[in-house]
């Protein structure tokens, strides 16, 4: 990062310098202090079926093999073999019922990490094998997912995500399958990429290419490190027809069906066939003008029959008040945000990468499906935004800034970040967290 910069204007509460962001020094703070320490969603739990699956974990320098031990159990085993440090699992997703095995000088650990076979064993004292052990992360489960935690110090996971357990437990997450997986590598730094997607505030210049968000604003509540935004509409909602001319909504019915409509075809996460159908029933079966009350209970009783048509369970747990505590977006500080829906939850992970030159974006569209009935997923990959195109408009519109501020965030003419005070405290807090990680 450059030397000289632009004066910082006066210390203020919603200022955050440059450096925090992007500063090298930053980044290998984080690497060392941040990252090895937080709690990070590794996988989900349906992605290992069998006794011995196992996926790995990539962070940074370092590598967990995740595996299925029991009905009910897993590990997560440092991916390093005892011996002389070979990475062990080169593939990222297989079966080890059998062992680890080292292509490198044969050693076989067991799946408690100790080492099983090794060729000519005599050469070493009696005993001395049998004392090794491939070392262990924390590993706990959420939601359906695995988490994972380097730091064998660090807090239990259901005390380090707080409030975020209980509130989001009525909505089944659990139960919910992968409509569709992708990674994407972003060229730009991990925050600039994570921070994209922890406000609202952006979405009215950003997200204009279909629907108007202009009339959207946001209050944020903080849990310790992380944190929930809710969103609400201050004004009429627009639509862009075909020659893109904006139309103003006033029917709440085509407001919701509109966005509904949108996110199902344009992000493809969120909205998934049950609510895309209630939204469509909505319009045909509800007067418009209908009373705003009767509207809403409408649609969520529709969702709810469209839900259980499919043969998919509705959580008996969920109701429309505890749904609106959920919020918009949650930040599960350092590495994911949870946006949760009636017909599932968009939820992405982003991990850094060692320069802080680029990182790597998760997207995972969840849903509820009837038993069976899960999709066979395939896990895509793109190396670029540019290899992303055409994929999924929503995000696309998101993407199309990011390497624009990576650069802005790095030349000489900005001193920092001067947060919006209402709809961005989140954002204030998560780099006032880093800082006290990386001081720590
Ligand atoms: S490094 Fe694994 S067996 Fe030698
Ligand atoms: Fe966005």
């Amino acid at each position: 990062m450059n030397a000289t910069r632009s004066p910082q204007p006066a210390a203020a509460e919603n200022f955050i310098p440059a450096e925090w962001y992007v500063g090298d020094g930053v980044t290998r703070a984080e690497n060392s202090r941040l990252w090895p320490r937080t709690w990070h969603c590794a996988g989900r739990i349906e992605e290992l079926k069998e006794t011995g699956d196992y996926f790995t974990f990539e962070l940074l320098d370092d590598s967990l093999v995740i595996v299925r031990i029991g009905d009910n159990e897993f590990t997560a085993l440092h991916n390093v073999c005892p011996h002389r440090g070979r990475r062990l699992k080169d593939a990222p997703r297989g079966n080890v019922r059998d062992g680890l095995y080292c292509g490198y000088h044969g050693w076989v650990m067991d799946l408690d990490g100790s080492v099983k076979s090794a060729p000519n064993a005599e050469d070493w004292c009696p005993g001395e094998l049998g004392k090794l052990r491939m070392l262990k992360a924390q590993l706990d489960t959420w939601a359906g997912w695995i988490w994972v935690n380097l730091d064998p110090a660090a807090p239990p996971l259901s005390e380090y995500l707080g409030p975020a357990v209980d509130i989001l437990a009525p909505l089944g997450l659990e139960k919910m399958r992968r409509a569709w997986h992708a990674t994407l590598r972003a060229p730009v730094n991990w925050k600039v990429q994570y921070q994209a997607f922890n406000e609202t505030y952006h979405a009215g210049a950003t997200h204009d290419g279909f629907i108007s968000y202009k009339n959207l604003s946001s209050q944020a509540v903080l849990h310790g490190d992380h944190a929930v935004f809710y969103s609400k509409r201050t004004g009429p909602c627009a639509r862009r027809d075909t020659l893109g001319q904006w139309h103003e909504i006033t029917d709440l019915r085509e407001e919701l069906a509109a966005n509904f409509i949108h996110q199902y075809r344009n992000l493809h996460a969120l909205t998934l066939e049950p609510t895309f159908r209630a939204v469509n029933r909505l319009l045909e079966e509800v007067p418009t003008g209908s009373p705003p009350e009767q509207v809403l209970a409408e649609l969520w009783r529709l969702q709810r029959e469209e839900t259980e048509k499919t043969g998919a369970e509705w959580p008996e747990a969920l109701t429309p008040e505890n749904f609106a505590r959920m919020g918009t977006d949650w930040q599960l500080f350092p590495s994911t945000l949870v946006l949760p829906s009636v017909d599932g939850a968009l939820w992405y992970r982003i991990l850094p990468s060692a320069d802080g030159r680029s990182c790597l974006h998760d997207i995972w569209a969840l849903g509820r499906f009837a038993p069976g009935e899960e999709p066979e997923i395939e896990d895509l990959y793109f190396d670029s935004f540019e290899d992303f195109k055409g994929v999924n408009p929503f995000l696309e519109e998101d993407f199309a800034n990011l390497i624009a501020v990576d650069k802005g965030m790095r030349s000489r003419g900005w001193a920092g970040a001067v947060l919006n005070p209402r709809q961005e405290p989140q954002q204030l807090s998560m780099m006032q967290a880093i800082q006290r990680y990386i001081s720590e």
